[in-house]
């Protein structure tokens, strides 16, 4: 059997999930090579026994033998990477988002249409297996016309500031995946939004010009009603809920706990804590949305997630921020 030829592009964080999984979960592809600027992925490089290492992406995309690239550097040089991935010729799977501008995403899309390429966009949530559980009882329109979506998502704890001055603010690092999960949910487009935010927890992410609790309502095409609500703290862990309640009942995705023990007795009850992080919360997904990304490869199937989601997730978050600056509802007419 023929293995398709894979490269990976960035092995920080979630560069290093995918590289675990890559290389471990899948028989019918092998990792040709890896790029990062920090000299050290030598000895990753010699852990998984890959056989080329680049300190420049230019020689990643170089190599001829290598067919598909999977982009996790800095979201600043995502739109670079995608075009010159494009241009060489590759499949891509790029870690979300694109960029943080609408410009630049549009100057990324026009390049992928010019190829013919559609690009996997790295939104994991849409490969968790119980979110896509709700996605499909509501496909199958079981909880009928849909009136209100409700979706919590909050982090443990705040990201280092350092994140915090080039990731965009929360609308763009962390509610990016509720809105694409609002749109993957419903099905349907998002047409407005109405932001607040304020800062509960560090006056250095005020300074910084950001916020770390938000709460985020969006109208979609049928007028029904998408609230989320974020923050960067939450005390007891990682929060990550959805609800879907339409004309005919209601469903739901709860949290994942660590494991199910519970214990009773005369003053209450207790239970375990939901999981820490994404690392583990979504660890299911990243493997899901990778194992997706190969037989796309194989089947020769367009992704099922793309560069248009990719700009939608972008204006929407953009919607959100002049929303807050402005205090008042956003339409996406107006940013699209
Ligand atoms: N889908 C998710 O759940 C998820 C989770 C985390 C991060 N991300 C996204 O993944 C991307 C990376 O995030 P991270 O948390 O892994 O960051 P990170 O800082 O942990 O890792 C980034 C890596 O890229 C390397 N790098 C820097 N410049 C480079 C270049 N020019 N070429 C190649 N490599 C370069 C760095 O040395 C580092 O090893 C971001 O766009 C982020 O938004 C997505």
């Amino acid at each position: 059997m023929k293995k398709i030829k894979f490269g990976i592009a960035g092995l920080g964080r979630i560069g290093r999930i995918h590289l675990e999984n890559l290389s471990t979960k899948f028989n019918d592809i092998e990792i040709l090579a890896i790029s990062d600027v920090d000299p050290n992925i030598k000895e990753l490089a010699k852990k998984y026994s890959i056989p080329n290492f680049y300190n420049n992406y230019e020689d990643l995309v170089n190599n001829k033998d290598i067919e598909a690239v999977v982009i996790c550097s800095p979201t600043k040089f995502h739109a670079e990477h995608i075009i010159k991935a494009a241009k060489s010729g590759k499949k891509i799977f790029c870690e979300k988002p694109m960029d943080l501008s609408l410009n630049t995403v549009s100057k990324v899309i026009k390049v992928l249409d010019e190829v013919n390429i559609n690009l996997f966009l790295a939104f994991n949530r849409r490969f968790d297996p119980n979110f896509k559980k709700v996605k499909e009882i509501v496909s199958k329109g079981d909880v009928g016309e849909i009136q209100i979506i409700k979706i919590t998502s909050r982090d443990p704890s705040p990201p280092p500031i350092s994140y915090i001055k080039t990731s965009g603010g929360l609308f763009l690092d962390m509610s990016i995946h509720d809105f694409d999960m609002a749109r993957f949910i419903s099905e349907k487009e998002i047409v407005e939004v109405d932001a607040k935010g304020v800062v509960f927890n560090d006056v250095e992410i005020e300074k910084n010009g950001d916020i770390d609790t938000a709460v985020i309502t969006l109208t979609l095409e049928n007028n029904a009603m998408v609230v989320i609500d974020n923050s960067r703290k939450a005390a007891y862990g990682y929060d990550q809920r959805i609800e879907v309640f339409g004309s005919k009942g209601m469903c739901g995705s709860e949290n994942k706990l660590h494991n199910n023990f519970y214990f009773y007795d005369q003053k209450g009850s207790m239970g375990s804590l939901p999981m820490d992080f994404f690392m583990d919360r979504y660890s299911e997904s990243y493997y899901n949305e990778i194992k997706s990304f190969i037989e796309c490869l194989k089947d020769n199937k367009k992704p099922p997630v793309n560069q248009k989601d990719g700009l939608m997730a972008l204006a929407i978050g953009l919607a959100a921020k002049k929303s807050m600056k402005e205090k008042r509802r956003v339409k996406i007419s107006e940013i699209l």
